[in-house]
């Protein structure tokens, strides 16, 4: 299965992500992590990302997509994969379905995750991330048990540099412009399946498994 979670930043799509990848065996592809991961060993794919990200703007496509069709290509791939941050423009979507394809396989699903813009600004302003497995934190509604370090592998946790009012702002509006569109885009190849991202992680994940399931 090849599922796409969309959503603006901050509507929970790392958190959803965590929790079905882990439940359905599906390997978890999150652009963002790809490019903070290259950042932090210092390879020369995040550091051409960084400029980007820091002001809230998307990496260019011709760095992107190259990384994810790589990505795409592990053995882990193989059979099924949530992607989490990709596609975000309409030409990413459209190199995505072209790429697979040719390999005789396509989209199953995207899930739109749907939150209000004053919930995402309460939920990226309150985010710790883990510096090692990148599994997200929230100060007040899903704390770490031990301050500062991360539940699962013990790691360091760290507050984005991208999570700052203005760049948020900035990301908002890219989201809006750019990604949006995608919601018509998946409507129209009749893949798109919206749930509300509003309550707690495990009721959005029920919404979000019940969604999936085949229709009869
Ligand atoms: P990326 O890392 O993909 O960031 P994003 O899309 O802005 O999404 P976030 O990671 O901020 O939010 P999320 O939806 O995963 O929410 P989360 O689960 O963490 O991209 C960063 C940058 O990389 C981009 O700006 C761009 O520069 C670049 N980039 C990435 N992909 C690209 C692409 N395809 N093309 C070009 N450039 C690209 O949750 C947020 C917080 O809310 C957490 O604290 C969490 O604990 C909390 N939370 C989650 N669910 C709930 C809930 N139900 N109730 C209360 N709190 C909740």
């Amino acid at each position: 299965m090849y599922i796409i979670l969309l959503g603006a930043p901050g509507a929970g799509k790392g958190t959803q992500a965590a929790l079905l990848s882990e439940k359905r065996k599906l390997t978890h592809v999150a652009t963002g992590d790809l490019f903070r991961q290259a950042l932090e060993k210092g390879d020369e794919l995040g550091l051409k990302a960084k400029s980007y990200m820091e002001k809230g703007k998307l990496v260019p496509d011709e760095i992107t997509i190259q990384m994810v069709l790589n990505r795409l290509a592990a053995p882990d791939c193989k059979s099924g994969v949530l992607l989490d941050g990709f596609p975000r423009n309409l030409e990413q979507a459209k190199v995505l379905d072209k790429a697979l394809a040719q390999q005789d396989k396509a989209i199953d699903k995207a899930v739109y995750i749907k939150v209000s813009e004053g919930e995402l600004l309460k939920r990226l302003s309150g985010r710790w991330i883990c510096r090692n497995c990148q599994t997200p934190y929230h100060e007040v509604t899903s704390p770490p048990k031990a301050r500062g370090k991360c539940d699962k592998c013990g790691g360091e946790l760290y507050q984005r540099p991208d999570d700052t009012v203005e760049t948020v702002k900035k990301r908002l509006e890219v989201y809006f412009a750019q990604t949006a569109p995608l919601i018509e885009y998946y409507t129209g190849a009749g893949k798109l399946l919206e749930v509300s991202g509003e309550g707690s992680p495990e009721e959005i994940y029920g919404r979000i498994v019940s969604a999936l399931k085949p229709k009869k």
